[in-house]
């Protein structure tokens, strides 16, 4: 293996068993307002399949009861989900098409570790120009102007859209999920930020767009400032499109008709749609507001506590300069956040879009698929503690072609459809299902599921919601209709290959505790520290379906340890995985996965593991990331892999001595940043002798 920071050794580390995951605390105040030191928001009485049950049999009598049972059996058989592979395998298997590489071993270098045979290069950095003309970063000569032209913070999701049929030209979009103001700013007074360092922590956020030519002869990405590139920011205006625009609870004094929007916040995971635009999820937006224990509407406020509103003042004290962020004095401001967001990047003159119809709350992110009848299907995560996963299902059809007609058509095809969530269900008896991880005896964590409908267009399916307050208070419409609680849901995304989706439920610690709901078949391990991996089948191979089979594809953590699964997988071949949090898929179907947190003493990485075939299960790390930070924003083609690598060094104790000096070396301060990774032989990633 390899790697630009070569002074420091790789220390093989021993695997612990019960260490939590392993995030700083800068990491969790800034990024999620320390989200895991609070109760859960989700304090609804729908808790487990058990209770579903229950309530089937006191509405519906028994029967109902037995349909819901059978079906756990028949849709298993009609989805056409293999089998898993029963006990172990023995000898090696050859590795398939795209995982081809040695592992890298978990490890805690100061710098990106990659497998022997492979290049790197930092594409860009937070402070690199994005605008033409644009000054170079100065640490400490900042300014709002020129962070406005300049890479924001803490990349997360990055999108490459091409720009031609060769793959030498694209438009990369990133993610600016948040700011670590303690790092970025020598001397900083939390209790005191400056209006200066305010606005650069608002121009920090929101969007990069950019333009990058591939280099085939070196293998990297080079940026290419001109005229796509583009900062969309805090302060940005977004058009609020679909059934609750214009909706009174969308209406401030600053925007009395609820339509347009200022900025984005907290863009965490997205995905590239197929007609060239990126979607984009507004996460943990909680946290940016202050003073919600001082609203006077007991509604409001009751609303508010369901999506963790932050009481008292901020984190970051933006209220202090723009009231907007003060939810006592402006309560609608907080329901114009949490919200899927669309941007072209082919046009920088566009004016970026909020989608109500795909609800609101805690986006990790969104991935996008076309039925085979044409109608547009969106997978969602809820990324709390407890919280659901969601799919969206479009009214219209997709038009193909490029022609601006088409285009024009495809872009408001998420302005109306049924917005579901996920309900699951296990086929294992409850007394099998002890919150241990041990699989129970039919080999599987699996069963059935069904999409709840919760809203279509501007008709409500939840009895005493309109369909305007399911749009934007989705987490309270999806509690009245008992959908399955999950260990945080965070990408969820389907497979170009094989057609199932799947997603990375990150890890629970409050799972099984008391008052909390205990551990189910679809999150089967109390305490969950580690994390595991869904795989979902929509029934017949249709996303519009509302009917799917599911199983665990992985339970993560040590594979020494009774409580972890790799799909059947012989356990002493794969590499130790734990919280797992972006998915991405390569052109063969392999399934790559991200890390935040890693809870087994290793940095964060990147893994690869096969999803069908007798190496179903195989992990393989394919890269760690530098210290205290975070893999983030995966992309995956034949000729490079790149990952964002978000808060380097936050393992520190702040700017004058940080856990990190990567990607510069030195003293530097450590700057988030986006990395190329690639074969020196030029054949492509993962595949012996093809180019
Ligand atoms: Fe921003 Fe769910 O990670
Ligand atoms: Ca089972
Ligand atoms: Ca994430």
């Amino acid at each position: 293996m390899s790697t630009n920071s070569a002074d420091q050794r790789m220390i093989p580390l021993p695997l612990a068993t019960h260490h939590t995951a392993s995030r700083s605390a800068t990491t969790c105040e800034y990024r999620c307002g320390n989200a895991c030191a609070h109760d859960a928001p989700n304090t609804s009485a729908n808790t487990y399949f058990g209770d579903i049950v229950r309530r089937a049999l006191d509405r519906r009598g028994v029967l109902r009861a037995g349909a819901v049972l059978s079906l756990t059996a028949g849709v298993a058989a009609a989805t056409g989900i293999p089998a898993a592979a029963r006990g172990k395998k023995h000898g090696h298997t050859p590795a398939p098409a795209g995982i081809d590489f040695d592992p890298v071993p978990p490890n805690t270098r100061d710098g990106v570790v990659i497998p022997e045979g492979y290049d790197q290069e930092v594409v860009i950095r937070w402070g690199d120009p994005v605008l033409p003309g644009a000054p170079e970063f100065d640490f400490d000569n900042q300014s709002e102007a020129a962070q406005q032209a300049q890479f924001g913070y803490n990349n997360d999701f990055a999108g490459l859209v091409p720009l031609d049929n060769a793959g030498i030209h694209s438009l990369l979009v990133v993610n600016h999920e948040y700011t670590s103001e303690t790092y970025m700013f020598s001397g900083y007074d939390p209790q005191n930020p400056t209006e200066e360092q305010v606005r650069i922590a608002w121009a920090a956020h929101g969007l990069t767009v950019l333009q990058v030519k591939r280099d085939p002869a070196r293998g990297g990405l080079v940026p290419l400032p001109g005229r796509y590139s583009r900062r969309i920011t805090a302060n940005t205006e977004f058009a609020a499109r679909g059934p609750a625009a214009g909706s009174e609870l969308l209406r401030t004094s600053a925007d009395p008709e609820g339509t347009s929007i200022a900025g984005t916040i907290a863009n965490c995971a997205g995905g590239v749609t197929p007609w060239g635009t990126i979607l984009s999820g507004e996460e943990n937006f909680h946290q940016y507001f202050a003073h919600a224990d001082q609203v006077n509407d007991p509604v409001a406020k009751q609303r508010m506590q369901r999506y963790g509103i932050n009481t008292g003042s901020s984190t970051r004290k933006w209220e202090r300069f723009d009231q907007r962020w003060d939810a006592s004095a402006e309560p609608n401001e907080t329901n114009r956040f949490g919200w899927v967001v669309e941007i072209d990047p082919n046009d920088p003159n566009s004016t970026p879009v909020k989608h109500t119809a795909l609800g609101r709350f805690k986006h990790e992110g969104a991935t996008v698929r076309v039925a085979e009848d044409g109608h547009v299907v969106v997978y969602m995560g809820d990324d709390e503690r407890f919280e659901y996963i969601y799919k969206f299902v479009s009214s219209g059809r997709v038009k193909n072609g490029r022609s601006s007609h088409a285009r024009r058509h495809n872009m408001s095809l998420l302005d109306e459809g049924t917005l579901y969530v996920a309900r699951f269900s296990g086929n294992s008896p409850e007394s099998e299902i002890d919150g241990s991880g041990e699989l129970p005896s039919d080999g599987e964590f699996d069963g059935a599921g069904e999409w709840l409908p919760l809203a279509t267009g501007d008709t409500s399916h939840v009895p005493g919601f309109t369909a305007e307050e399911v749009y934007v208070f989705t987490r309270l419409a999806a509690d009245e209709v008992a959908p399955t609680k999950m260990d945080r849901p965070e990408d969820i995304e389907p497979n170009p290959v094989n057609g199932r989706v799947y997603g990375a439920l990150t890890n629970n610690s409050n799972r099984g505790a008391p008052e909390h709901a205990p551990a189910d078949e679809p999150n089967p391990r109390a305490e969950n520290k580690h994390g595991h991996v869904l795989e979902l089948a929509e029934k017949s191979d249709d996303p519009t379906a509302t009917k799917m089979a599911w199983r665990l594809l992985l339970v993560c953590g040590d594979p020494q340890q009774g409580d972890t699964y790799f799909g059947g997988f012989d356990k002493d071949q794969v590499s130790p995985i734990s919280c797992p949090d972006n998915v991405a898929f390569d052109r063969h179907g392999n399934l790559w996965i991200a890390t935040d947190g890693n809870g087994l003493g290793s940095h964060d990485g990147l893994f690869a593991v096969p999803v069908d075939g007798p190496a179903r299960g195989h992990v393989k790390q394919f890269l760690t990331v530098p210290s205290g930070a975070e893999t983030c924003g995966p992309i995956i083609t034949d000729e490079l892999v790149t990952v964002c690598v978000q808060h380097p060094g936050e393992n520190g104790s702040g700017a004058e001595n940080p856990g990190s000096h990567w990607p510069d070396g030195g003293r530097a301060h450590p700057r988030p940043s986006l990395v190329a990774v690639w074969r020196t032989d030029g054949h492509h990633v993962g595949e012996i002798g093809k180019r």
